[in-house]
């Protein structure tokens, strides 16, 4: 199993149950209202961490009592918290919006999470020196980001970037020294200038674009109720979803990553198999409410795997 280093986002997830968004001038009551810990840094990190892999953290809390409670929380899951700072701004905050159709809409104050630097980055070089594998996505600041990565590249490990929020740019450079891209299809589309598609033909064609573009070889893009695409050392393929009752997407596509991480051989060997894990992952996730207490065991998704044998 890999060691992991994830550079990344902590957010207090405020979870908000309505029939449907408001429209503008429009006051709706919201029918359930609950509090989890999320943020795509933290999904990703207890996500591998549940499969069993060696995890340090990189980032910022608040000095606050949810930064305190985040803290005890990646030390339960033995996440390694030696660099995980306490910075003067609040613990970050996501607030989402689920719809009863199971759609949801995230508005993030990042607090914290923005305050992080390439300096605090740099400090936790001798992890990177031991690490496998590099995670971050775009919750924290491009620059803790771009040095993260310089050092995951001097010390030979492989590196993962969940494009996500969506943007139409990243530095160049984070690009340049990423091994593998793991958009959804909206933060896919986004960076190649697109429309977002789940057509087959299409995502083979679009491919080539991601090489030229923005010289990225490998990408793996989540389809949502489609499943996911790949294009990963020269070999193309598609896989589908596991068939869940879905209640709550919020964190699948971190689950999905975290769990991609924990298993993927930084050569590429096993890919397929790798996937398909990770899929039945995102699918227990999704049948379940919140990011981080949806996150399923590694004995969970052998369960499951049983139960449906799609995975052996
Ligand atoms: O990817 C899901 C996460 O995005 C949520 O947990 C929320 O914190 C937002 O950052
Ligand atoms: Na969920």
């Amino acid at each position: 199993m890999n060691k992991i280093l994830v550079i990344g986002s902590l957010n207090v997830d405020v979870l908000q149950q309505i029939e449907r968004l408001p429209k503008e001038g429009e006051t709706l009551a919201i029918h359930n209202k609950s509090t989890n810990f999320g943020g795509k840094g933290a999904n990703q990190a207890v996500a591998a961490a549940r499969q069993g892999a060696d995890l340090t953290f990189v980032g910022a809390v608040g000095a606050d009592s949810e930064g305190k409670s985040y803290r005890e929380l990646l030390e339960q899951e033995g996440i390694n918290t030696s660099h995980l700072l306490e910075k003067d701004q609040p613990t970050g905050t996501a607030f989402i919006m689920l719809e009863d159709n199971g759609h949801n809409t995230i508005l993030v104050h990042g607090g914290a999470n923005m305050a992080l630097t390439a300096k605090d980055v740099e400090d936790a070089d001798e992890y990177f020196r031991d690490a496998d594998v590099v995670i971050a996505q775009l919750e924290v600041p491009g620059a803790a980001i771009k040095r993260g990565f310089e050092l995951a590249k001097i010390y030979g490990a492989l590196t993962i970037l969940n494009p996500a929020p969506v943007t139409e740019n990243i530095d160049p450079s984070i690009l340049a020294n990423t091994d593998l891209l793991v958009p959804n299809e909206t933060e896919g589309a986004a960076l190649i200038g697109l429309k977002p598609t789940t057509n087959q033909k299409e995502l083979e064609r679009r491919v080539s674009l991601y090489q030229a573009k923005l010289s990225l070889t490998n990408i793996i893009i989540t389809l949502g109720e489609d499943g996911c695409f790949y294009s990963v050392n020269g070999k193309v393929g598609r896989l589908n979803n596991a068939i869940v009752n879905a209640i709550d997407t919020t964190g699948a596509g971190d689950t999905f990553i975290g769990t991609i991480a924990a298993h993927l051989d930084p050569k590429f060997e096993n890919v397929r198999e790798t996937l398909e894990r990770a899929t039945l992952a995102a699918g227990l996730v999704v049948s379940r409410q919140g990011a981080i207490p949806a996150i399923p065991t590694a004995e969970e998704i052998d369960e499951l795997a049983l139960e449906t044998e799609s995975f052996v």
